[in-house]
């Protein structure tokens, strides 16, 4: 496990290398990613999520200019990306610059920026399925508030990554990722309901919880081909449409969160078999996400760790997310023994499963899964792991240095 102070400190010292500054002026913001044990792909719809951030993430140090110039480079991508905040331009397919432009883009949007910024990131778990983009927007966000000297809450922030994904990159994501990364605390279980944006924190019955967070990466960093995301939420919107109008209110947004349970119930007869799936998955899993809040308070891991894997089962039948090779992780963790539950973590169509294991034997099921899932998948092996982690707080601002900002 890497440790996260002398992770700060290595980077701190790289970047006041290459900034050419000494290393008290240097800042730098950490952003975690996030797992969602129970509320998988209802965000979008209005339902409400369960969620965590995870002691691994980004860490973005940044020195704030005066020259309204942004210069970023990371330790771990190539090149560097550099754009002035007057011409901010356009997505590149592909390029992990992105986030960074649409930060300035978004901000720029209800904000007047004075001062760019250098930077220099480091995360490596780029593996898919933990919501990487979201920890790194959050981060750039956050370090160009902070040169700005500007005051931003967490809500604004979940809508202004919102605004990086749904208009600068056209993803027609909801707001789980940004609102686990930006609301969540150790050792809690966050519940967010995504129509209001409003949030509990549900500490663990025990003063340490008992069971570890296993991330197992299929390998698959790529999808295949484009996945099929922003198609299942136009499916659930049609679904959602259809029932509306069944109750005479088709004139409410068309989301499966503004259909009532009892309109569901009186007129789910009437869908097609692909929209009765998705609204399957919408209703059922938004069950599920109450008993397993009930359950977690409980200190009740086995009742929490089925409803997961019955999430995860929900995901694969009734949803149509996953792809072979996440599915055969998925099905390996839930018939092994001191697993409590598991799912794909994420959209499902690249990337990883999460499981909450018992920590007795997470070592030796992590080596036992990670062998097994290489001798089903060899042409994945090479970049297939297994990893174990527990939760952590939400992104902050870990360093400031000891130099304010200059007016400009
Ligand atoms: C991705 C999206 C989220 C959410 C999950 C599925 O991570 O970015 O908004 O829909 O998939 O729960």
């Amino acid at each position: 496990m890497p440790d996260p102070d002398r992770s700060v400190e290595l980077l701190i010292r790289e970047a006041s290398r290459r900034f050419l500054v000494s290393a008290n002026r240097v800042r730098v913001v950490r952003a975690p990613y996030r797992i969602c044990p129970l509320g998988a792909h209802i965000d979008h719809q209005g339902g409400t999520v369960t969620a965590m951030a995870i002691d691994r993430g980004v860490l973005l140090a940044y020195l704030p200019t005066a020259s309204r110039q942004v210069a970023i480079s990371s330790l771990d991508f190539p090149g560097q990306v550099h754009f002035h905040l007057d011409e901010v331009p356009d997505k590149r397919n592909g390029e992990w610059g992105n986030y960074a432009r649409g930060a300035a883009r978004a901000l720029q949007q209800r904000y007047s920026l004075s001062r760019g910024l250098q930077g220099l990131t480091s995360g490596r778990l780029d593996g898919g399925g933990l919501s990487s983009s979201a920890a790194v927007g959050v981060a750039y966000l956050m370090a160009l508030e902070d040169a700005n000297g500007l005051a931003v809450s967490p809500r604004e922030n979940i809508a202004l990554h919102s605004s990086i994904e749904n208009g600068y990159l056209g993803l027609k994501i909801g707001i789980l990722d940004q609102a686990a990364i930006l609301l969540s605390a150790a050792n809690h279980l966050t519940r967010i309901d995504c129509a209001t944006v409003q949030h509990q924190l549900f500490a663990y019955p025990t003063e340490s919880p008992s069971f570890k967070i296993m991330l197992a990466f299929s390998g698959l960093k790529k999808a295949l081909v484009g996945t099929d995301y922003n198609r299942r939420v136009a499916e659930c919107r049609q679904a959602a449409g259809l029932l509306l109008a069944g109750a005479g209110r088709a004139d409410r947004p068309h989301l499966l969160g503004n259909v009532r349970p009892a309109e569901y119930d009186a007129y789910r007869g009437q869908l097609e078999p692909v929209a009765a799936r998705r609204a399957a998955h919408f209703f059922s899993e938004l069950e599920r996400v109450e008993r397993g809040v009930a359950a977690w308070q409980r200190g009740d891991l086995t009742t929490f760790g089925r409803l997961m894997t019955e999430s995860g089962a929900s995901s694969i039948t009734n949803y149509q997310c996953g792809c072979p090779p996440l599915v055969a992780l998925y099905e390996l963790l839930v018939s092994s023994p001191g697993v409590h539950g598991a799912r794909f973590s994420g959209a499902g169509f690249r990337g990883c499963c999460v499981a909450f294991v018992e920590p007795d034997r997470a070592d030796t099921l992590a080596h036992s899964v990670l062998s097994v899932y290489r001798k089903m998948h060899p042409e994945l092996a090479d970049n297939a792991r297994v990893i174990l982690c527990n939760s952590a707080d939400c992104a902050e601002i870990v360093s400031r240095g000891t130099h304010s900002i200059p007016p400009t």
